[in-house]
């Protein structure tokens, strides 16, 4: 099988699980192989907006439970589960980005600075990213980046998965407040994302034909 085909039997492999074994668990090696590829993934101007929590607590778990409706087949029998936090006003006044410029990218930061002024430009003009919410929603959606590879890696490493939006935010960010797992003033829950070995069948893609996704303009 040539790495075409591979990478093509991997997106088959790859599949929402709904039923896991809860006796089977994934190795440490393979796990750190995913929080890895996580770690890795790309981020707008390099900002990596995000945390996750892997959620090892059962009373949290089950605090959860109602308010997270999505993610209950996987709380029955996944071996991980994780929640992807997404950063909360992070704009050009955030301490975030002062800390990622100067102490990760490793070059001074200066509010005034070509860069900041660019940083500033794309967010209100650019993408009218003028709100709480709008910025909180920029910031959600890198999240899908690492979501999707951490999913495509586990199928690599034969591991099943599901990402899970099935949730009311409002309610898991108070929980997880509750806990001191989070200031809800800094953090909001984007998705949350569970990994096991499944006891279920693969199932079958159901997706639309290529020409009704994917158009080459000329
Ligand atoms: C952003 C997102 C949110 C999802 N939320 C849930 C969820 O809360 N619970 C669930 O069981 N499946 C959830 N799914 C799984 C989808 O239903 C599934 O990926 C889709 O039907 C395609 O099937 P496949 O992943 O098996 O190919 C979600 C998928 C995505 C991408």
């Amino acid at each position: 099988m040539d790495k075409n085909e591979e990478l093509i039997n991997l997106a088959h492999r790859r599949y929402a699980t709904k039923k896991y074994d809860p006796n089977k668990h994934i190795s440490d090696k393979d796990w750190n192989t995913i929080m890895e590829v996580a770690r890795l993934s790309p981020s707008s101007m390099g900002f990596e907006p995000w945390q996750f929590l892997l959620i090892e607590n059962d009373d949290l778990k089950q605090a959860m439970y109602d308010d997270a409706w999505g993610a209950q087949k996987s709380f029955n029998g996944a071996d991980k589960f994780v929640i992807i936090l997404a950063r909360k006003n992070m704009d050009i006044n955030s301490p975030h980005i002062k800390h990622m410029s100067e102490d990760v990218q490793g070059h001074a930061f200066d509010p005034n600075s070509p860069f900041a002024k660019k940083v500033i430009s794309f967010q209100e003009n650019d993408f009218k990213l003028n709100t709480a919410r709008e910025l909180f929603d920029w910031t959600s959606k890198q999240t899908y980046i690492p979501l999707a590879n951490m999913m495509t890696t586990a199928a690599a490493l034969d591991i099943d998965s599901c990402p899970i939006e099935g949730f009311n935010r409002a309610n898991i960010d108070r929980i997880l407040a509750d806990h001191d797992v989070i200031d809800p003033e800094k953090w909001g829950t984007s998705v949350m994302v569970s990994f096991g070995y499944r006891d279920q069948a693969i199932t079958p893609k159901k997706r639309q034909p290529m020409e009704a996704v994917y158009r080459v303009i000329k």
